[in-house]
């Protein structure tokens, strides 16, 4: 079996993490911008005050990725950049950029698939409360409807928000990632209402100005298996998922949040600032929702956590993905189990996982649009005799693809496959040494790019339609 001709090959990237140029030509501040310069917050104080300077090489980079053969790229608009304080005027040099990108991809025939929101938020929103804050929600449908008339008659893939999880979670629970706050789930839970209510509002603003596109979400998909079929484990996995698929895919496809999540936030006081109108309004959007995009890297092993265990604080390694976490509300603990395959940074690696992950969710969502908007293996690449060869690379995205042909046999509705990442890029909070591109970027030579193993292997792959995975 070949990939259906509408099914799209793609690459995926986020402006924070390759474009550089973070003070030029009229950007403003982000919250990563200064985020990053705490001290010990990032790996080795590591920030994308330059990344792979995409912003200036981009031209380089998409004559590659048409050389790869590269069906779509997924690349994400800085907020900053297009209205430097978050809600105030719009910068012309910045939706420039975004139309050089936009054009220069269309010349190739590549499809930009666009992301409005991959965490990167101007610094004077944040200091405003960010995502907690109301007045961000009314900021992001201004911001969201300038990119859609600016780009819209180019762009017909929209994607509101990049895992809002992560975003929220880093953000409100673990301290990890901006505004750096810990256990504060009244917020979190508030900062993921609001974020919901922007999607919705984004999506209403898109449809009345009838570009007919798509327009949709991205979630990070970690469905959670029970380590063994102990009720007190099958319990603890039904947990999480209420608290990390249902509570993210519910509101938007839905219309409506999860009942088992909303009964026990009430009696906790976590419940969001929620207006009756809010929640209708939920309701009415979920149905004009096209799609939603799934980031796949890992399921999430799971196990009833014992009240009265010692649980330090979670390491490094476990806030950033790797098992060994007991979740925010001490109900049940991720862990990592001795015949599963892990990659150097502790993930694991199950496209068994991924495949039983989607047909969950097609059991509890139906007929939804899919597109896997990531996917991909952080590794540091062997390098020998100068070659970059990512073998373990290829047998990821193989492993993954054969597991997407398998879904669309089952008529899993998936309708395109998103690599992560396009070219080695700047980890949030691992650095550079994380890498994922087809594309390696040589951090001891100015930045040159070089062709991957994978990159020549993907390439095949493409052209062939996937015919020998
Ligand atoms: C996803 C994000 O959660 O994971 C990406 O959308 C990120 O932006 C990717 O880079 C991999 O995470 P990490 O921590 O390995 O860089």
């Amino acid at each position: 079996m070949r990939f259906p001709h509408d099914f799209l090959f793609g690459a995926a990237s986020a402006a924070y993490q390759v474009e550089g140029a973070w003070n030029e030509d009229g950007k403003g501040v982000s919250n990563w911008d200064v985020f990053s310069k705490i001290p010990g917050k990032t790996f080795e104080g590591t920030n994308g005050d330059v990344a792979v300077d995409h912003y200036h090489r981009y031209k380089e980079d998409i004559k590659l990725m048409a050389e790869m053969g590269l069906e779509s790229y997924r690349f994400s608009v800085s907020w900053p950049r297009i209205i430097s304080d978050g809600n105030g005027e719009i910068n012309p040099k910045g939706l420039e950029f975004y139309n050089h990108l936009i054009n220069e991809c269309l010349d190739y025939g590549i499809v930009p698939f666009v992301t409005l929101y991959h965490w990167d938020l101007p610094q004077v929103l944040e200091e405003a409360g960010g995502w907690t804050n109301k007045k961000t929600v009314d900021a992001f449908v201004k911001y969201a409807t300038a990119c859609f008339k600016a780009f819209g008659d180019r762009v017909k893939h929209w994607i509101t928000f990049n895992e809002t999880i992560v975003f929220c979670s880093l953000g409100y629970l673990d301290g990890a990632h901006p505004p750096g706050i810990s256990n504060d789930p009244k917020r979190y839970f508030q900062a993921t209402h609001n974020v919901f209510v922007a999607h919705a509002r984004a999506v209403e603003e898109y449809k009345k100005l009838k570009q007919y596109g798509e327009i949709g979400i991205t979630h990070v998909f970690s469905p959670a298996f029970p380590v063994d079929d102990k009720p007190e484990n099958e319990e603890a996995a039904y947990h999480a998922n209420q608290y990390s698929l249902a509570w993210f895919y519910d509101p938007v496809l839905k219309g409506a949040y999860p009942e088992y999540v909303v009964r026990r936030i009430r009696e906790k006081g976590w419940e969001p600032d929620w207006t009756p109108e809010e929640l209708s309004f939920l309701k009415w959007a979920a149905p004009k929702n096209d799609f939603i995009g799934l980031n796949y890297y890992q399921p999430q092993r799971v196990i009833k956590h014992d009240p009265d265990a010692e649980s330090g604080p979670a390491s490094r390694e476990a806030v950033t993905g790797a098992p060994g976490k007991v979740s925010f509300d001490g109900v049940y603990k991720t862990v990592r189990m001795e015949d599963k395959k892990y990659t150097k940074w502790g993930w694991e690696i199950s496209p068994e996982g991924f495949l039983d992950g989607l047909r969950m969710l097609k059991a509890a969502y139906g007929d939804i649009k899919l597109y896997i908007t990531e996917n991909g293996l952080g590794d540091q690449d062997p390098i020998e005799n100068g070659e970059i060869v990512d073998v373990a690379r290829i047998q990821y995205i193989e492993e993954h693809l054969k597991a997407v042909k398998q879904g669309i046999r089952e008529g899993i509705h998936l309708k395109g496959y998103y690599a992560w990442s396009v070219i080695d890029l700047l980890s949030w909070l691992n650095g550079f040494k994380k890498q994922y591109g087809f594309i390696y970027v040589d951090q001891q030579n100015h930045l040159a790019r070089k062709k991957k193993l994978s990159f020549t292997w993907y390439k095949q792959v493409i052209a062939n339609r996937g015919g020998d995975i």
